[in-house]
């Protein structure tokens, strides 16, 4: 074992120790269909009278929001809506839409959309708690400190978790940047998971947001700092996902297996926001911030490279899982057992037509991949296996499809 990972393990052991006592809380919740009609009243009888919902173009323009706009007219509050947001959303699109909060007089934000209006508008209310501090001075942990303005999330896509997390991540397209600011105080006082919204989501934003939630459940699961829960929320969320995913990618419009995977994205992000994610997001991230490759699609390509670069470290968290959530049958040891659960997470890529690679890399840019990608996980993310820059350089050639997948699995830590 290196030096550095003596380190790491020591530093995540006292994280261990202390995150337990952090504030945390859960949103309220309004589920099922329809419930997002409710949202309303519950806004009226909370006081609020002008509200700043923070969304994106597509999702505007295909009236998703639109029964729920009109009952905010019945109820007499105001509302003002920014629909600038992009994909990866970025420092720009969050002081946009915090000019907007200010103009209106807005007295809370609701967040309409997948994980890029939900962070982006995690961003608006960071900014409207610290008006002094900009959003890149918020990066990292425990920034933001202070309350923010009454913030409701309604997930439009069942993946990022993002209604249950104290993370947004932001995208800087100048530096090619995507980090996260994570504080408790970013976490939603409520969400909304009505299946209503989700029914015409397209096939492959179906698949591959639903790819990101599994990530989280797995990295999760798998990573050393679970607590609280977070084992139980994982496995369910596994078990909905390797149980409905495929069906749902195929028929969309089944409010029960779409309610079953934002149940399910929503435990995920339960998990991962206390017990952290790994490699395939650290990798992910970078993907995003160079080339713009939507989250879910990087991380469904990525995450079963990553856990088979992991080796014998991950067989027998991954095999627990795969045991727990009924994904593979039993009965195998547990390296027979991981190879299965890997192998299943590929099959359920190719079904749903996800590539096994990403063409968009460039080797010139790995250099700073590398390094932007080991920042974010060591030493903070409790993984399997600690890797080091060759080992990650060697991920980005698996993953673009330079180097044979395989190629390292099975090491040893080191
Ligand atoms: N804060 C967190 O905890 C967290 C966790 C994981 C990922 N993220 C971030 O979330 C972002 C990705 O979010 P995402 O995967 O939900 O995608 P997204 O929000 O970028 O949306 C993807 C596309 O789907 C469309 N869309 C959304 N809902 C729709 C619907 N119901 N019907 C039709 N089209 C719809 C959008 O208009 C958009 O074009 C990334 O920036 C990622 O880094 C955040
Ligand atoms: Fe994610």
């Amino acid at each position: 074992m290196s030096l550095y990972t003596i380190f790491a393990r020591i530093y995540q052991a006292a994280f261990k120790l202390v995150v337990p006592f952090f504030p945390w809380r859960e949103p309220e919740l309004l589920e099922g269909p329809g419930s997002v009609l409710g949202l309303p009243e519950l806004l009226r009888r909370k006081g609020i009278g002008r509200l700043l919902v923070v969304t994106d173009r597509s999702i505007r323009q295909l009236g998703l929001m639109d029964p729920m706009l009109a009952r905010l007219d019945e109820e007499k509050i105001a509302y003002a809506v920014y629909d600038g947001t992009v994909p990866n959303p970025t420092i720009g699109n969050i002081e946009e839409a915090l000019s907007l909060y200010r103009e209106r007089g807005c007295q809370a934000i609701l967040a309409f959309g997948g994980g890029s209006p939900m962070d982006c508008a995690k961003g608006v209310g960071a900014r409207v708690a610290r008006p002094r501090k900009p959003v890149a001075a918020m990066k990292g942990l425990l920034k933001v400190g202070r309350r923010l303005p009454p913030f409701i999330a309604v997930p439009t896509t069942a993946g990022t978790g993002s209604e249950a997390t104290l993370a947004a991540v932001i995208s800087n397209p100048a530096t090619h940047e995507k980090y996260a600011i994570n504080d408790h105080a970013l976490i939603p006082r409520f969400a909304v998971l009505d299946p209503e919204l989700t029914l015409g989501l397209p096939p492959a934003i179906t698949s591959t947001t639903g790819m990101d939630a599994l990530t989280h459940a797995v990295e999760a699961f798998i990573g050393g700092s679970n607590f609280g829960g977070t084992e139980r929320a994982a496995i369910e969320a596994t078990r909905l996902i390797m149980e409905n995913l495929v069906a749902v990618y195929r028929d969309g419009r089944d409010p029960a297996g779409r309610g079953r995977l934002l149940r399910a994205s929503y435990l995920a992000g339960y998990a991962f926001t206390r017990a952290y994610v790994g490699y395939v997001h650290a990798i992910a991230h970078t993907l995003g911030g160079f080339y713009g490759v939507p989250h879910g699609l990087a991380n469904s390509v990525i995450l079963p490279h990553v856990l088979e670069y992991y080796g014998k470290p991950a067989w027998k968290r991954l095999a627990l899982l795969a045991r727990k959530s009924g994904a593979v049958k039993d009965g195998q040891d547990d390296e027979a057992t991981a190879r299965a659960f890997i192998d299943r997470i590929r099959s359920m890529n190719r079904e749903m037509g996800i590539p096994a690679r990403i063409d968009a890399i460039k080797e010139a840019d790995v250099p700073l991949m590398v390094s932007r990608a080991l920042a974010e996980a060591n030493p903070l993310y409790p993984v399997p296996r600690i890797l080091g820059r060759a080992e990650v350089s060697e991920l980005y050639a698996i993953v673009g499809g330079a180097r044979a997948a395989g190629a390292a699995g099975g090491r040893s830590e080191g």
